[in-house]
This record gives C-alpha cells, sequence and structure tokens, in this order.
C-alpha cells in the first residue's frame, strides 16, 4: 500500500507530493519547523494527513531531545514548551480541523501526564511521542471502516435495482496520501473495487492544484482499480451520460460544522448541485477528527485563499530521465499577466444537498426533520 507519512523510531519522512507523480521521493521532516514548512508548502496535504504529520513532526524533534539525554526540564517546562509548540503548528493550515483537533488531544494528553505524581520532563515528552504515533494508528484503522461502512452503503442505496456493480466520482485526493493510509473517500473506492462492486471510478483533475490528475490518478493506477481521469467541467456531461450511469459521488472533507455543512476542495460544492439536478447520491467520507461540533454552520469554517500563481500557471516535469530520477518541476504561466485572480482553497457544501456522512462508526443521514443531528456520533447515541 502507498504510504505518504513514515514513522518509525522517532524518524519522519513524508512522501513529497509536490514532485507527484513524476518522482517518488521521502523527504525527511526532523523538527516543528520542518513540519510546518511541508504542509503550508504542500509538500503533504490532505485533512487528516495534515494533522498526523503536524503530531509526528514535534514528536520527531521530541525524540531526538530525548534520545540526547538532554531533556533535563522540569514536566511543566515540557509541556509548556509542546502546548506553544502545538499552536505555532495550528497556523499552517486554517480550513482542516483534523490538525487542531489533534493537537487539543494532544495537548490534554500531556498537561495529564504533567500532573500525574512523580513525572519527568522526558516522561512527559514520551507521552507525547507514543500519542502522535497511536493516532497516525487509529486514523488508518479508522479509514478501513469508513471504506466498509461507505461501500456498503452504496451497494445499498445507490446501486440499480437488478445490479450488483456502481460507478462512482470523486473529487481530489482523499487516499493514502492524503491520511495514514487507505484514504476517506477513495477509501470507499478501494473497498468498493475489493468487493468487487466497483464497475468503474472517475475522478476529477481538480484545479487549480490538480489533487486529483496527480494524486488521486496515480494511487488508482498503482492499485489498478479500473479509473477514468475528467476535467472538472466535464462531470455535468458524465452525469447526464446514461450509459456511464454514475450512481454516486462521494467526497472527502476539511471540516464537517454542526449541522453538516462541508467545507472539501473547491469544486464540491459545483459537484453536489450536479447531483442533486441529476438524481445521483451525493456522500461525504470523514473520520469523525473532521467532525466540528464547536462550529454551526459553513458560514463559520474560514475558508484558506491560496496564491493567484496557482491558478495563473501550472507545473510539471521538463527533462531529466527516468533512470536517474533527475526530473525538474517546471511551472509555465498559461494566463495572461496582469488578470485578477480568485483563487478559494475550499468551499461549502450545503447540508441539505449531502445524502449521507460516512464515518467510522456508521452512515449519518439526514433525520425525518430533514437536519443532521451529527452530536450522536460522539456520545454513542447515532
Ligand atoms: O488542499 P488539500 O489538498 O489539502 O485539500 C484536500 C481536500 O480537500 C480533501 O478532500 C480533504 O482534506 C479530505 S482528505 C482525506
Amino acid at each position: 500500500m502507498l504510504q505518504a507519512i513514515k514513522f518509525s523510531k522517532g524518524n519522519l519522512e513524508i512522501l513529497d507530493q509536490l514532485q507527484l507523480p513524476f518522482v517518488e521521493k521521502y523527504i525527511p521532516v526532523r523538527t516543528t519547523e520542518d513540519g510546518w514548512h511541508a504542509i503550508k508548502d504542500m509538500k503533504v496535504r490532505g485533512a487528516p494527513a495534515i494533522a498526523i504529520v503536524a503530531m509526528l513532526a514535534l514528536a520527531a524533534e521530541l525524540t531526538t531531545a530525548v534520545d540526547s539525554d538532554k531533556l533535563s526540564q522540569s514536566p511543566e517546562e515540557v509541556c509548556q514548551y509542546i502546548t506553544e509548540k502545538l499552536a505555532y503548528l495550528v497556523t499552517s493550515r486554517p480550513t482542516a480541523v483534523n490538525l487542531a483537533d489533534a493537537a487539543r488531544k494532544l495537548e490534554a494528553l500531556v498537561i495529564n501526564r504533567t500532573k500525574a505524581s512523580g513525572s519527568t520532563g522526558r516522561d512527559v515528552a514520551t507521552a507525547f511521542i507514543q500519542g502522535a504515533e497511536d493516532m497516525m494508528g487509529k486514523d488508518l484503522e479508522d479509514n478501513k471502516r469508513i471504506g466498509h461502512n461507505g461501500a456498503e452503503w452504496i451497494a445499498t442505496h445507490a446501486a440499480k435495482p437488478g445490479s450488483s456493480e456502481v460507478a462512482v466520482l470523486t473529487h481530489c485526493n482523499t487516499g493514502s496520501l492524503a491520511t495514514s493510509g487507505y484514504g476517506t473517500a477513495l477509501g470507499v473506492v478501494r473497498s468498493l473495487a475489493s468487493k468487487n462492486i466497483l464497475r468503474h471510478a472517475y475522478c476529477t483533475e481538480t484545479r487549480p492544484y490538480n489533487q486529483g490528475s496527480r494524486l488521486t490518478a496515480f494511487e488508482l493506477v498503482h492499485d489498478k482499480i479500473p479509473a477514468t481521469l475528467i476535467t472538472d467541467s466535464m462531470a455535468a456531461a458524465l452525469l447526464a451520460d446514461t450509459k456511464v450511469g454514475v450512481n454516486a459521488i462521494v467526497v472527502g472533507a476539511d471540516r464537517v460544522a454542526a449541522n453538516g455543512d462541508t467545507a472539501n476542495k473547491i469544486g464540491t460544492y459545483a459537484l453536489a448541485v450536479l447531483a442533486k439536478y441529476h438524481g445521483v447520491k451525493f456522500l461525504v467520507a470523514a473520520p469523525l477528527t473532521t467532525i466540528d461540533m464547536a462550529t454551526k454552520s459553513g458560514e463559520d469554517i474560514v475558508i484558506e485563499q491560496r496564491a493567484a500563481s496557482e491558478v495563473t500557471s501550472i507545473k510539471g516535469p521538463s527533462g531529466g530521465s527516468e533512470t536517474t530520477n533527475q526530473i525538474t518541476i517546471e511551472t509555465v504561466q498559461i494566463a495572461a499577466p496582469g488578470i485578477n485572480v480568485w483563487n478559494p482553497a475550499f468551499d461549502i457544501t450545503p447540508a441539505s444537498l449531502i445524502d449521507g456522512i460516512i464515518t467510522e462508526v456508521g452512515v449519518v443521514e439526514k433525520g425525518s426533520d430533514g437536519e443532521y443531528h451529527l452530536g450522536g456520533l460522539f456520545d454513542g447515541s447515532a
């Protein structure tokens, strides 16, 4: 299985996604600052992966301190240091809630460890490292459950009567490269394929950053899943094509508000509107770490604005040779110089357009009042 994040004995390496799909190169992340820049520069992206890499970057830094026996500070000082580094990491990207959620959980863990009688500074650091590593393992397990739950739901609710196979469309990259492994929405596609329910998968190019054509297409080819790439503007024509017969659109999420409104990669909202028009099921696949009960609705979600150059130019390899793996990624201007650009990285899909939210504990649908009641997911009553 593709692995975007490798953490072993305190050493963190990430697959540099800026070079994919042309070069598969792992780069070391040794400090919190390395982690912050890797996230900001999109060397790693995707809501769960951002959170895991941020936590593991600090874990890698703390491991170096623990191993070198230089960690002589008091538990309170180590706790304070971790809290400050977490606050810094959370500033790397604003929209995905997983990062803030992971920081909050590990901060609570180290505060508890600091208060425990007999704790040393080293114990506090070790507790953080273990907590970060556990988070990575849990994310992978959760994704496999999301994949299974989503595939079962689609087979039951989206397949045409008498047919045991479905075609699905997905957007952006939500796979192994966006998580600890397997993926969320792409995990659902993987699960459909492994259960022999998938007739065909379609993935959008996902302009302007091309997470679909560069990363999702790479994963689909890697796993030999029958799949076709389309540009974002082809989605309506694809859904209208009865020979293709798309049964469901399944996407990931960066933040699901308490009312079900969902922030995800720009273009998601357009797909949800198209799905409604064509009577195609529209599903969001996300772990509970992406559901933010503190955010009431989509209006309260901060949307990251990114550089104009992502829209005015495209990137691709120039020259190089496959045998030496020496490929330079070049940027080519494609827009008229001087034009104004609007480049929001995400949009909000209203809950009313979402047929189900696929989580590791099950698929939530709207209640009889037409509203999502997501609180039950956290107290076990859903
Ligand atoms: O800007 P990106 O590439 O980080 O955006 C990624 C997405 O929008 C994904 O759909 C989302 O983070 C879910 S990844 C499992």
